[in-house]
């Protein structure tokens, strides 16, 4: 399919994970994620506006063995992505989906020649802190109180994206 990426498996078998670009027709498989994963998760309606009217989104889908199993999106603001979103359902977390989102995240923003990603995670999010870390993203800073419903604070992480040079 068009603008389907083809990802390795993660040290599993009969594994295999694809990331492509999100259409209307992900969004409410997309909301049950969202559900899954958030105590305050987006509506469906701003899942729909991410794709109909924000020209700055960019959001991708990942299935695993043919099944929908995690998104993620930024906006591409000037010459920086902000990550809005990362999620996998929770009985297909561990298995290598969320990588292959970040993965895609990266390649986009480098292609975008964007200059850095940047997002903001829970301080106690111990698993994305790693997942984040594992593509090199850093603490840059911390955001008091920033998460509304637990008053929690957030880490501030960055990653400076590398030149392409195309000949
Ligand atoms: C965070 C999240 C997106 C990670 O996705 P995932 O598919 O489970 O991640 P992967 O399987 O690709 O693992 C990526 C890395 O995350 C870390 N990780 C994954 N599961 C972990 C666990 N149970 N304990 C500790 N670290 C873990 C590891 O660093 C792992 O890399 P490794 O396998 O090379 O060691 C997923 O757990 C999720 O949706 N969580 C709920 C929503 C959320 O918190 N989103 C982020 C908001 S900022």
């Amino acid at each position: 399919m068009k603008g389907e990426k083809r990802i390795p498996p993660k040290n599993m078998i009969n594994i295999e994970i694809n990331v492509r670009p999100m259409t209307l027709d992900h969004v409410d498989k997309v909301w049950e994620i969202e559900k899954s994963c958030f105590a305050t998760p987006w509506s469906k309606q701003s899942l729909v506006k991410e794709l109909k009217t924000n020209a700055l989104a960019s959001y991708y889908v990942a299935f695993m063995n043919g099944e929908l199993a995690g998104y993620a999106g930024m906006w591409k603001i000037v010459d920086e992505g902000h990550i809005t979103n990362v999620a996998v359902l929770p009985k297909m977390q561990g298995l290598g989906v969320g990588s292959a989102l970040i993965a895609q995240l990266i390649e986009d923003g480098t292609r975008s020649k964007l200059r850095a990603l940047t997002l903001e995670v829970r301080v106690g999010n111990h698993v994305a802190r790693s997942l984040y870390e594992k593509y090199g993203f850093k603490i840059s800073g911390i955001r008091k109180e920033y998460y509304a419903d637990t008053r929690e604070d957030g880490y501030l992480m960055w990653k400076e994206l590398e030149e392409i040079t195309e000949f």
